[in-house]
């Protein structure tokens, strides 16, 4: 079965938050103020999570993305991966996390299912990487690097790239992708907190680009190596890879293919989209039907295209730890 939208695109990625709750803080995603937290009951249980990723898988959901706030952070994960990597529509069960439980999770992550992580990480430099985490440890999310790879869990590094705070350290990033062997994703950074002064703080993918044509010689790989939304390229001459996410420059829209559920059971069908639709009641009149009706009506409202890339677009900002980026 396909679940088709009004736009002709197959939607077969479903990205399920988990918790909002996060162990770090990053600026871009969380105002200083922090966020109010979802109380525990207005998390959905890990059945309804299941229940509803039954469904979407039924209907032609092959991908699912477990994201938060931070997926590691929630107790019970680990049995709920295994139940849902036993779905027999899945085809990948993949989870974006920062990192720093890794270290004592990679294994089993693994066990359960988990077929790829990706990692977000914004700076190489510990004094760097607490300011922009406002609390993290780049020791941890090393660590749960070096772990994830110890276990061989194939993984991917998201980097928000910001000018002024982490821009000058993208050489670093490449020499990354070179010495491990691991692709590296620049994002442009998207002012969805609209933190003080962010405009300064916008990169667009062509400069990061030229950034590195400075100093590399790179080339564009094929589209079938491409990871979803990202163009990628390649260091000339060497394994490394790396990535340009450009949602603001750059639409992807047309290729897209996904919807989110975030964990208060608010679905929504874009990213810069306010318009949600609640699970919840679908979930409460129970059986597999209304769970149905309400999927393919949020893929029924899916919008053509955002208006992120205008920079002033009218969307309310929000909290990427309420919708798992
Ligand atoms: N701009 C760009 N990327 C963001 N992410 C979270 N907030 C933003 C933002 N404002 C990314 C994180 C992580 C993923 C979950 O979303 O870097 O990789
Ligand atoms: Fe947590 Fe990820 Fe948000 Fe950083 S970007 S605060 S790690 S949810």
């Amino acid at each position: 079965m396909s679940l088709i939208d009004p736009f002709g695109r197959k939607i077969d990625y479903l990205r399920l938050s988990v918790t909002d709750r996060c162990n770090l803080r990053c600026r871009y995603c969380m105002p200083a103020a922090g966020v109010v937290k979802r109380r525990h009951n207005e998390i959905l249980s890990f059945e309804e999570l299941y229940q509803i990723a039954a469904v979407a898988t039924e209907l032609g959901i092959q991908k699912i993305r477990i994201t938060g706030g931070e997926p590691l952070v929630r107790k019970g994960l680990i049995d709920f991966l295994a139940r849902l990597s036993a779905l027999p529509g899945l085809a990948e069960l993949a989870l974006t996390t920062n990192g720093s439980l890794l270290p004592g999770m990679a294994e089993d992550l693994r066990a359960a299912g988990v077929c790829r992580l990706n990692i977000s990480l914004d700076s190489l430099q510990p004094d760097r990487f607490a300011q922009i985490t406002r609390q993290g440890e780049l020791g941890e999310v090393l660590a749960g690097i070096a772990a994830a790879e110890r276990v061989g869990l194939p993984l991917k590094i998201n980097t928000v790239v910001m000018r002024g705070v982490n821009d000058h350290e993208i050489p670093d990033f490449i020499r990354l992708t070179q010495e491990r062997a691991v692709p590296v994703r620049f994002i442009e950074y998207m002012p969805v907190i609209k933190e003080p002064g962010w405009q300064s703080l916008v990169m667009t993918g062509a400069q990061i680009l030229e950034r590195i044509s400075r100093t590399h010689q790179i080339e564009p790989l094929e589209a079938a190596d491409r990871a979803g939304p990202a163009r990628m390229f390649r260091i000339k001459g060497t394994a490394g890879t790396f990535g340009l996410i450009t949602p603001l420059s750059g639409h992807f829209c047309a290729d897209c293919n996904r919807i989110r559920v975030a964990a208060d059971g608010q679905a929504s069908s874009c990213l810069f989209s306010d318009h949600r639709i609640d699970f919840r009641p679908a979930l409460k009149a129970g059986g597999w039907g209304p769970l149905a009706a309400a999927l393919k009506g949020l893929i029924a409202a899916k919008p053509d295209r955002h208006l992120l890339s205008t920079l002033d677009a009218p969307h309310t900002p929000f909290a990427m730890s309420n919708i798992g980026g």
